[in-house]
């Protein structure tokens, strides 16, 4: 184009983010699930949405409302999130906030189990797809920058660089999620994890964090370009 975009702006770039739990159902009416609230995800989109670009958000079941001017996908389980996160792209830039199920139930009952008989039901599980490490893989098409969140109760900073190389991410967004309430709380304290080191953030408020992230990564996609 012929303006150039302001520093710090994310203009013409479309940015996929996924957020919130994942359902995985057990049967018609029950799910195994987690406890993300999607906060930290949708106020990256919403903050996204704010720096210019276009934003696409898939999100498992949360209680929030869609963020403003955000195309946003719901879906229920983890395979359907990978299957929409997919449809979504290309994307110049990917974040995966998303708190995915990692297992789900083998073979998921058509109607509601029954207690009777007293037997208890077996439930059998079997791992989902990892929705980053399939898109960060990917021959053609992988977004210019992805990102990944790792939620850890222990070994906060050693686990995310596993992650970082695992997963084939340029950034690790770490945090703690033991003790304090993270998940489903308003403040999250962070850790930039690349292979270049770590930057520590202050435990801030999730809005805060989304702001100061996205504007960390459109500094990381201006560079990219420039060099
Ligand atoms: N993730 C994903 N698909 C999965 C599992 C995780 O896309 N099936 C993504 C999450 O959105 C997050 C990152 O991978 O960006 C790390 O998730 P996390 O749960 O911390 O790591 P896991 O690889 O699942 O390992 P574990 O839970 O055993 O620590
Ligand atoms: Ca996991």
């Amino acid at each position: 184009g012929d303006h150039a975009p302001a520093a710090g702006s994310l203009a013409g770039k479309h940015v996929l983010i996924t957020s919130g739990p994942t359902h995985e159902p057990i049967d018609p009416v029950r799910y195994i699930a987690n406890r993300s609230s999607g906060k930290q995800g949708h106020a990256i989109a919403a903050a996204a949405a704010a720096a210019g670009a276009r934003v696409t958000l898939v999100s498992g079941p949360v209680t929030l409302p869609d963020p403003a001017g955000v195309e946003t996908i719901h879906v229920e389980s983890a395979r359907q999130m990978l299957a929409a996160v997919e449809a979504a792209l290309p994307a110049d830039l990917a974040i995966f906030a998303a708190a995915v199920a990692d297992w789900r139930v083998a073979d998921a009952a058509s109607e509601k189990m029954k207690k009777d008989g007293g037997a208890l039901p077996p439930l059998s599980l079997v791992e989902n797809p990892d929705i980053l490490a399939t898109v960060a893989h990917r021959p053609n098409g992988r977004p210019g920058f992805v990102v990944g969140f790792a939620a850890e109760t222990q070994h906060v900073i050693d686990y995310a660089r596993v992650k970082l190389a695992k997963k084939g991410c340029d950034l690790i967004v770490a945090n703690d999620v033991g003790g304090t309430g993270v998940m489903g709380g308003d403040a999250n304290t962070v850790h930039l994890v690349t292979v270049d080191g770590v930057e520590t953030w202050p435990t801030l408020p999730k809005e805060e964090v989304a702001s100061r992230l996205v504007a960390h990564l459109a500094q990381k996609l201006a560079a990219a370009k420039a060099g």
